[in-house]
């Protein structure tokens, strides 16, 4: 019998403040995932500062790829392609891991790969899940995007609705540094929550009521810092108002999947996007995917939040239909189809 040749894929990941590479072999194993991240050095401006992010990814990306290879215990020669994100992302963090993939395929006469980040935090279920089924609905919620999307196969999207205004992520990193309580906001808007109590301050559901599918974050945000303002600021205030805020947007957000799933017909509903490591979303997507006899399947928290393990999983199909990139690729900050 013929065996089919191991194709192993170096991916990389640079689109936002995580310089990343990692090596994944036949779109499942992950052999190396090695991750920098920029974090500490963005904390003390409350956000993402483009020019460091891409002049760190300058500094780091030799290393993590080194890394990566070390990891995987395997030589530059041994990899079958490069993968790499061409959008969306900061454009000038994106040309970072893009010149450097383009460089590495041309030395090494390897084919070029480009993957949609987007379409690695979708993928991030199938590197750890082999029994998911179809058609699914999916949530993809990061810091640049919201959307619903129903999926009647692998790799095939139709957008069912988006964010109008902010992403869930952006939301949170808006209130959490509005509040003083770190970067990124989402882990710290958690953090805050679990000491307290929903309730005490009441902010809208908004859209929840609505038939379509998009969402509206903006109004959600701004009436949770009017509330601060109008507030005292006393006793347990900003875990109880952080508290209101998670549980408003994972209501907003599970419901109106569920609803998705439900309308479409999907037998599994899927989590995907750094807002997907969210406890509180984790659990209650879980909770109202089984009460509706859906399955649900979210990433380890390691694979919700930027990596290149997604990347060269993603790129596994690519390559299997020969879908190469040509070495004028270029970086694109969003995109005009998912
Ligand atoms: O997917 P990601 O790592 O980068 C983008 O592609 O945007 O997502 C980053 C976003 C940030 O907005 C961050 O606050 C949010 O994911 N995030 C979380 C959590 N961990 C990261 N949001 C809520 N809860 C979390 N535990
Ligand atoms: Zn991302």
């Amino acid at each position: 019998m013929k065996t089919v040749p191991d194709i192993k894929i170096l991916g990389i990941e640079s689109s936002c403040d995580e310089t990343a590479a990692a090596i994944v072999k036949n779109g499942r194993h992950i052999l190396s995932n090695v991750v920098n991240s920029q974090i500490a050095i963005h904390q003390e401006f409350g956000g993402v500062v483009p020019e460091i992010a891409s002049r760190k990814h300058i500094e780091n990306i030799t290393l993590v790829v080194d890394a990566a290879f070390k990891e995987a215990g395997l030589k530059y020669e041994d990899i079958d392609a490069i993968a790499v994100t061409n959008a969306p992302g900061l454009v000038g963090a994106l040309l970072v891991g893009l010149s450097f993939a383009k460089g590495f395929a041309y030395a090494l006469g390897k084919p070029l790969i480009a993957v949609n980040h987007l379409h690695g935090h979708i993928y991030a279920n199938f590197l750890e899940h082999d029994d998911i089924e179809f058609p699914a609905v999916c949530l993809i919620v990061s810091g640049g995007h919201t959307s619903i999307l129903y999926m009647s196969e692998a790799g095939h999207y139709e957008v069912m609705g988006s964010t109008i205004d902010d992403a869930a992520g952006e939301a949170f990193d808006k209130v959490a540094r509005f509040l003083g309580i770190g970067y990124p906001g989402g882990p710290a808007i958690q953090k805050a929550a679990a000491e307290g109590i929903a309730g005490k301050f009441v902010l809208p559901r908004v859209f929840l009521n609505r038939k379509n599918f998009d969402f509206s974050f903006s109004g959600l945000k701004t009436a949770a810092m009017n509330q601060w303002k109008k507030n005292n600021h006393e006793n347990n205030s900003v875990n109880d108002l952080a508290a209101e805020f998670q549980t408003a947007l994972v209501e907003i957000l599970s419901v109106k999947t569920i609803r998705a799933a439900q309308e479409c017909n999907a037998r599994s509903v899927l989590l995907a996007g750094g807002v997907a490591a969210n406890s509180e979303l984790r659990k209650m997507m879980k909770f109202k995917s089984e009460l509706a006899g859906l399955k649900v399947y979210y990433p380890s928290l390691k694979l919700c939040t930027d990596n290149a393990a997604m990347i060269a999983g993603t790129a596994y199909s690519q390559y299997s239909k020969g879908d190469f990139a040509p070495l004028n690729l270029n970086a694109y900050a969003s995109l005009l189809s998912l």
